[in-house]
């Protein structure tokens, strides 16, 4: 009998076998196995959904795609109405946002003939689901021409790879993955140059910190292909010392505590360091504005008037005897406010890079 080859066998007995044979790698190199490994990573089928194992604001309240339309109908007035508009959306998961965008009603006939949607999805998987959505999805950023427009990602930069730095005793580890006992367990070692370079203000006594070159990276992509516009990242994250940095394992809408067991099987996300992507996007000749939380972008959108209007068309469903749509929106009413409760998702963070704008009205109070 002979063993399969490499390729075919499954993601764990693969990466068992790496370690085994060069050491320990790093949480990074883990990570992208983890999650993004065409044929057993997490995402290489969309993870997400009711019947998934986490949602996200678009699969909670269609509030969410119709304020961001107000805030792309916005950006289409400042760019000068023009004829065409790139909305540009990286990450886009199953393409339920996608969906929402161009079906809302919140556009006005000449912009909605405007726009020119495009998602950027890594995963083989989630791109079929874009695209049996209609929507055309490219691999990734770097096959985008340049363009005047919009890019949006949602909970797109905790899922990108990175290290984990910490603090011990004055010197700076990194958290490595390597095995023991035929499992895979996490190791301390030297930290490696690109992490190091990536880190920015220096580790507080005990810290451990996600520190993300490749989303840095994503950044200068961003750059690359913004000519004039904007780009709305929502993300959790932290800035300033302030914020979630602890690397978290899901499954089956529930946290696991085991981050590296049984690989493929568990989403892996840590808060995003915005003070990271501010200096790169800084770096890029980008403005910059926020980040604000994602409560605080919805009501400014004009989550408030949202509701109102849904409670008058709920009424008049109920006056004209349509009980099911009158049921229907006030399920959707009931859910609308699950994106500002900041036990919920109203604590997601929105970060605005532009380039040749003023500031959007997500970041301004009313
Ligand atoms: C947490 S999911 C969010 C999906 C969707 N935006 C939502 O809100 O439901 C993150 C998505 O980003 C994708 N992704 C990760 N890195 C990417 C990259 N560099 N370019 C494009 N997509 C990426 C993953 O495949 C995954 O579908």
């Amino acid at each position: 009998m002979t063993s399969p080859p490499e390729h075919l066998l499954p993601l764990r007995d693969r990466l068992l076998r790496r370690i085994e044979t060069d050491g320990p790698v790093t949480f990074a190199a883990f990570m992208d196995s983890a999650l993004y490994d065409p044929q057993d990573g997490f995402y290489s089928r969309p993870p997400i959904g009711v019947s998934g194992h986490y949602v996200t604001s678009p699969h909670v309240s269609v509030a969410f795609a119709d304020l961001i339309v107000r805030q792309l109908v916005e950006c289409w007035g400042v760019l000068g109405r023009p004829a065409t508009m790139a909305v540009v959306e990286a990450g886009a998961g199953d393409g339920t946002l996608a969906a929402q965008i161009l079906a809302s009603e919140e556009w006005p006939a000449e912009g909605k003939r405007a726009l020119r949607y495009v998602a950027v999805e890594r995963s083989r998987g989630a791109r079929n689901a874009v695209a049996a959505r209609g929507v055309n999805a490219s691999a990734s950023l770097r096959d985008v021409e340049p363009f005047t427009g919009v890019l949006l990602a949602n909970e797109l930069l905790d899922n990108v790879p990175f290290h984990r730095l910490r603090d011990r005793g004055g010197a700076v580890v990194e958290v490595l993955v390597g095995v023991a006992g035929g499992r895979f367990v996490e190791v301390e070692g030297p930290p490696s140059e690109s992490a190091l370079a990536a880190l920015g203000t220096p580790l507080e006594p005990g810290e451990e910190r996600p520190v993300s070159p490749l989303a840095a990276s994503l950044v200068g992509e961003v750059s690359d292909v913004l000519e004039r516009g904007y780009s709305f990242l929502f993300d959790y994250g932290f800035s300033g010392g302030v914020g979630s940095r602890a690397t978290r394992a899901y499954r089956g809408q529930e946290v696991l505590s085991d981050v590296v067991a049984d690989p493929g099987s568990r989403d892996i996300s840590a808060g995003v360091d915005f003070d990271a992507l501010i200096r790169a996007a800084k770096g890029h000749g980008l403005d910059v504005w926020g980040p604000v939380s994602q409560r605080d972008a919805m009501l400014n959108l004009g989550l408030r008037a949202w509701l109102r209007a849904l409670r008058s068309r709920q009424a008049a469903a109920e006056a004209r005897g349509d009980h099911r749509l009158a049921v229907r929106l006030f399920g959707e009413r009931t859910r609308a406010p699950m994106l500002v409760d900041e036990a919920q998702l109203g604590s997601l963070q929105l970060i605005v890079f532009g380039r040749g704008v003023p500031a959007p009205g997500a970041v301004k109070m009313p």
